[in-house]
């Protein structure tokens, strides 16, 4: 693998995103970190590892995950996972289902997560924006926001290939 994603923001599994929490995370990545170097000596080869966290946190966990990823040294972050909540969805057929929500009524939420990492981080390591994007502006604006790379999900589902090239089209020229 070119890198490795540590997903701890699964709304499907029970339980999983409470890995999110301080001291349970310094351990996750504590051990992460160690078999990291580990591997790296034994194959003669350093492999990313990136942390995939959830829209759902307020700004003193999004704080506490940042610090915790620059004191493990961790390569990068992706933000973000699906969502649990539904305010985006009230009212429309099956928005009351269970399970993590993806796409379009993601993208609020999820851009403002990384602009609240970018602040937290202060560059020390990349950020990976997922979640949203369904056209090459918001493409931008997830680098706007802070993120380094963008990645595309639902969208590719709605728009096709094209997505991606409209995305690289928008984003060509940012600084
Ligand atoms: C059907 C489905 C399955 C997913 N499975 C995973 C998964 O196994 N691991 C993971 O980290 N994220 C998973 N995701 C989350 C996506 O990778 C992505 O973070 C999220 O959908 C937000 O991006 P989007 O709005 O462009 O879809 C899944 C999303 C969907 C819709």
């Amino acid at each position: 693998a070119s890198y490795i994603t540590v997903n701890i923001s699964s709304p499907n599994t029970k339980n999983l995103r409470q890995l999110q929490g301080e001291s349970e995370l310094d351990a996750l990545l504590g051990q992460l970190k160690a078999r990291q170097a580990q591997l790296a000596d034994k194959h003669g080869r350093y492999v990313p590892i990136t942390l995939k966290i959830a829209p759902d946190l307020d700004d003193a966990q999004i704080t506490n995950i940042a610090d915790a990823l620059r004191r493990h040294r961790i390569d990068a972050v992706i933000a973000t996972n699906t969502t649990l909540a539904r305010d985006k969805v009230q009212g429309i057929k099956y928005g009351d289902q269970q399970g993590g929500l993806s796409g379009a009524p993601l993208f609020e939420a999820s851009t403002a997560v990384v602009a609240a990492l970018a602040k937290a981080l202060q560059n020390e390591l990349p950020i990976i924006a997922a979640g949203g994007v369904l056209n090459g502006r918001q493409a931008r604006a997830k680098l706007e926001a802070g993120a380094k790379l963008v990645q595309l999900y639902s969208g590719l589902v709605y728009r096709g290939p094209a997505l991606v090239r409209e995305s690289v089209a928008e984003t060509r020229d940012f600084a």
